[in-house]
């Protein structure tokens, strides 16, 4: 049985990105308006290709949903005719230039103030890999939804605008730029490319000077944060006017294209396209235990409940019985799909959404975890030690501080409950035991205790399960690593504790 036959029961912008149809992947984007985008479906692609969960990143306003919108539309992913009525619904409000914006940005609060709040994620197809590009808001008060799009990405690019102003504001202090990089990196996305975005903004228009400005500076940031420039790709576009973004601009007749060297390998090229294209497959540790966080769960008419979200270890197959945590609850899967296509056996990195038997949408939510009920299933963790580094606090932190902790898909209250030993960022040596508070700069091994049930692992187990960052007063605190996880007993399911009940 498909779970959603084209049109039928799969809401339209929830589970796995149909093929160049957006769903928003909050909880803001349900229910939400109908699915123009697809109009222009491109037949699928008989081969299946590598997958790629790619993430926009940046400064505010630096371009993000537009060139993302501009890129589709060029790609063929979009109609036509649906992109004159975006233009004429966005410019009857003037806002005209948000045409683009609004391929991704669907929901009324975001079209009313001109910004991206919650992720979009959008399927389509390059050369070599089927992309699911995940448009993250770039606004500070948004950046639980940017770190859930980037927690589930497996390479970002990062969008800098080069108009007058706008890449100074954006590596500012309270600028985006270098925080985004700095999540993305300690999230693990490894993989980056710089876009340098609005360039017929630059005086003169186009101009080589302001973008060679524009990437050394963000490449000295990028080299502190731990990216080694030489292996990201630096292109000059204008999302806007679509310059530079599938095609070679004349407008940059200076602009010899792009260069990396990698350890796997030198690449080259001209377009922000070619550029996603020549992107590393990324390596899917599909010989580990299954984890899946969910990203949403969905109850769908006629076919009950399907948890949704992203692959980051092991294999999921139909048939197999699967473990929630920290919900404690266990389930077999019925039916498996990815963007609209049934499957039996889901890898890591793939999106998708899968159907099961017996357990309730109540009882599940995003932040829990999927996995194989026969090997290593998750648990919930009573207490985790973990490496840390503060980034910004306006004060001093103690044992008892307690901020919110995104980890993967799930966000949580944890306390800072032992504050162990100080460490040297850069040589790694002990500098204090014990230490009574900690300070922007620092950086600890500490050991933390959820206040709600929350699942997580050991980094050198499951990486996407094992980084999280710290969030307290609308701004990182803290990023960090976890060490070890003192797991809760898996204890008895539910189910089990209904029937004991019962034969009471
Ligand atoms: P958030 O998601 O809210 O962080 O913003 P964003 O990065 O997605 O920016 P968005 O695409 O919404 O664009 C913000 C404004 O910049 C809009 O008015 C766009 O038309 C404009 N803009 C984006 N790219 C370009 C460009 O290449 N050239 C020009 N001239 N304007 C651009
Ligand atoms: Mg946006």
């Amino acid at each position: 049985m498909r779970l959603s036959p084209r049109g039928a029961a799969w809401p339209s912008r929830c589970g796995p990105a149909p093929i160049s149809a957006p769903y928003k992947g909050g909880a803001g984007g349900r229910g939400a308006s109908s699915d123009p985008g697809r109009m222009g479906e491109p037949e699928p692609e008989p081969v299946r290709k590598t997958h790629m969960n790619i993430v926009i990143i940046g400064h505010v306003d630096s371009g993000k949903s537009t060139t993302t919108g501009h890129l589709i539309y060029q790609c063929g992913g979009l109609e036509p005719r649906l992109l004159e009525k975006l233009e004429a619904a966005a410019s009857q409000v003037g806002k005209g230039s948000f045409k683009f914006a609004w391929v991704l940005d669907k929901l009324k609060a975001e079209r009313e103030r001109g910004i991206t709040i919650d992720i979009a994620l959008w399927k389509f197809h390059t050369r070599r890999f089927s992309v699911t590009i995940i448009d993250a808001p770039g606004h500070r008060d948004f950046i639980k939804n940017m770190l859930t799009g980037t927690s589930q990405a497996d390479a970002a690019v990062l969008m800098v605008s080069a108009a007058p102003g706008e890449f100074e504001a954006g590596v500012s202090r309270q600028g985006q730029t270098r925080e985004h990089a700095l999540l993305a990196y300690t999230l693990g996305v490894k993989q980056l490319l710089l876009c340098v975005n609005k360039m017929d903004l630059t005086e003169p228009p186009y101009s080589q000077r302001r973008f060679e400005e524009v990437v050394r500076g963000v490449s000295l940031y990028l080299r502190r944060i731990g990216y080694s420039p030489a292996a990201v790709p630096c292109v000059p576009v204008s999302g806007w006017a679509g310059e530079n973004v599938t095609l070679p601009s004349p407008k940059m007749p200076w602009f010899k294209g792009w260069k990396v060297k990698r350890k796997e390998g030198f690449g080259k090229g001209q377009t922000l396209l070619e550029a996603l294209d020549s992107l590393l497959p990324p390596v899917r540790p599909s010989n580990k235990p299954l984890r899946v966080p969910l990203q949403d769960v969905y109850k769908i008419g006629g076919i009950g409940t399907v948890p949704v979200g992203k692959i980051e270890t092991g294999i999921l197959k139909q048939g197999m019985n699967i473990s929630f945590a920290p919900a404690n609850l266990s389930a077999e899967v019925r039916t498996i799909e990815m963007h609209h296509e049934p499957l039996q056996v889901a890898f890591p990195g793939y999106n998708v959404g899968f159907n099961i038997k017996n357990i309730a949408v109540k009882n599940l939510s995003r932040g829990h975890v999927a996995g194989n009920s026969r090997s290593d299933p998750p648990a919930a963790a009573a207490h985790f030690t973990a490496q840390v580094i503060i980034l910004n606090h306006p004060g001093f932190i103690k044992a008892g501080y307690s901020p919110v902790v995104d980890c993967h898909t799930a966000h949580v209250t944890c306390q800072f409950a032992e504050l162990f030993e100080k460490i040297d960022r850069r040589s790694g040596e002990k500098l204090e035991d014990n230490p009574s508070m900690l300070k922007s700069g620092d950086s600890a091994t500490v050991r933390l205790v959820p206040k709600k049930p929350l699942c997580v692992e050991r980094f050198f187990d499951y990486p996407p399960l094992g980084r999280f960052a710290a969030r307290d007063l609308k701004q990182t605190v803290a990023v960090g690593v976890i060490k070890s996880v003192e797991k809760k007993p898996a204890g008895v399911t539910r189910k089990q504790a209904q029937k004991a009940l019962l034969i009471k």
